[in-house]
């Protein structure tokens, strides 16, 4: 079914060129977080080349509810989605749907996000991310998908000092809540998957930024600022350096991951992270480039034509110098590294940003 947009969201572009053999011959997914920023664009992707799609997704108060609407408005012309709207906390439900669904693959994208947050809201984190991913587990042992791919994070290598970080890094130095959670989602489908045999990827996602993208990361806030007139915290005095990940080459690399799905004992390659005992990987899902932060504000400031005003600040609790992806494990499972230049990226997100929020630039 063709792509229909609305008036009131720009839409970004939809096909991402895959190669055919990269799309799966599973047809039936589940999505846990379709209502969010990554969720809903791996939702569309499936969508728009004719999978089914189960979308469970709370609708959360964490950010501005009505873009999470205005995602789920975008996707309302596919009837092969079923979106329900309920805490992966509620057992029951969670089992009850899945069951019901019966899945193919279960892409496990629901979770609090965020690493500041972490410090004033503990709890949610613990709830969302350890209870609700303990929730899908139990469901995925019922349902027995053929492959279980969900998220972590960056973070969770924490204060490892030597970079590029690789899978087969060791990870138990979390410096936030929100990465002791990932590193725990990890641990617990590790458990599952070698338990049950249950075929499973974690990705670990380094930030992801792109049209659509969340209100609470720093493209967003800094692309407000500019056409606010406000000034920007600049942390780490600027220094910091992250290795930004476009959606698009995300979800390329999410769809391609899905017709890989690990196989206990037969590792691919010299950089696979596949457990000794168990069917499950972890994938590092980044380009391998970091940028440093008052480069991608410069790529702000001539995207919006704007000149930011900057309150120069020291590294927050939690925050790491710098991420970079050691990208050998993703090239040898999907035979490339997608990479936007962050450049373009960033263009992308302002053409959004401005269409979604009615703004003429030129005044
Ligand atoms: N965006 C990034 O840069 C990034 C980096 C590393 C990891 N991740 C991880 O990727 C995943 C997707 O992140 P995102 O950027 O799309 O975030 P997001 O906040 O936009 O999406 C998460 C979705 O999960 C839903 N949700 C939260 N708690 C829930 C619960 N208890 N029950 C049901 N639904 C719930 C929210 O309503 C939201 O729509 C998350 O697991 C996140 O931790 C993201």
């Amino acid at each position: 079914m063709p792509y229909s947009p609305t008036i009131d969201i720009y839409t970004v572009p939809t096909s991402l060129g895959l190669p055919f053999s990269h799309w799966s011959t599973m047809s039936r997914f589940v999505v846990t977080g379709h209502a969010g920023f990554i969720g809903f664009h791996v939702a569309r992707q499936l969508l728009e080349h004719g999978h089914e799609v189960l979308g469970v997704d709370a609708i959360t108060d964490y950010y501005d509810p009505s873009l999470k609407r205005s995602r789920l408005q975008s996707l309302r012309h596919f009837d092969k989605l079923v979106g329900e709207e309920f805490e992966l906390e509620d057992a029951d439900r969670l089992l009850r749907s899945i069951t019901n669904f019966e899945p193919d693959v279960i892409i496990h994208l629901a979770a609090q996000a965020g690493v500041r947050y972490s410090l004033e809201a503990p709890f949610a984190y613990i709830q969302a991310n350890l209870v609700g991913t303990f929730n899908l587990l139990e469901a995925a042992r019922i349902s027995k998908p053929k492959h279980l791919l969900l998220a972590s994070s960056s973070s969770i290598y924490g204060g490892n000092q030597s970079l590029p970080w690789s899978e087969t890094d060791r990870t138990d130095s979390p410096m936030s809540l929100y990465a002791a959670t990932k590193k725990g989602t990890e641990d617990l489908a590790h458990s599952y998957s070698s338990l049950w045999g249950i075929p499973t990827t974690a990705f670990r996602f380094f930030t992801v930024y792109g049209p659509m993208g969340r209100p609470d990361m720093a493209l967003y806030k800094f692309v407000k600022a500019a056409f606010d007139g406000d000034a920007i915290d600049v942390y780490g005095h600027g220094k910091m350096r992250r290795d930004f990940t476009y959606i698009d080459d995300l979800v390329r690399a999410i769809v391609a991951l899905i017709n890989t799905p690990p196989v206990k004992n037969s590792p691919v390659g010299t950089a696979d992270s596949l457990s000794p005992v168990a069917p499950y990987r972890s994938v590092n899902l980044g380009g391998g480039v970091p940028v440093e932060l008052m480069s991608f504000i410069e790529s702000v400031e001539q995207a919006t034509g704007r000149t930011l005003k900057k309150n120069m600040l020291p590294m927050q609790m939690g925050d790491v110098l710098e991420t970079y992806s050691e990208t050998t494990l993703l090239r040898e499972l999907i035979g490339e590294i997608p990479r936007t230049p962050v450049t373009t990226g960033v263009v992308s997100f302002v053409d959004w940003y401005k269409s979604y929020f009615h703004i003429d630039s030129t005044t």
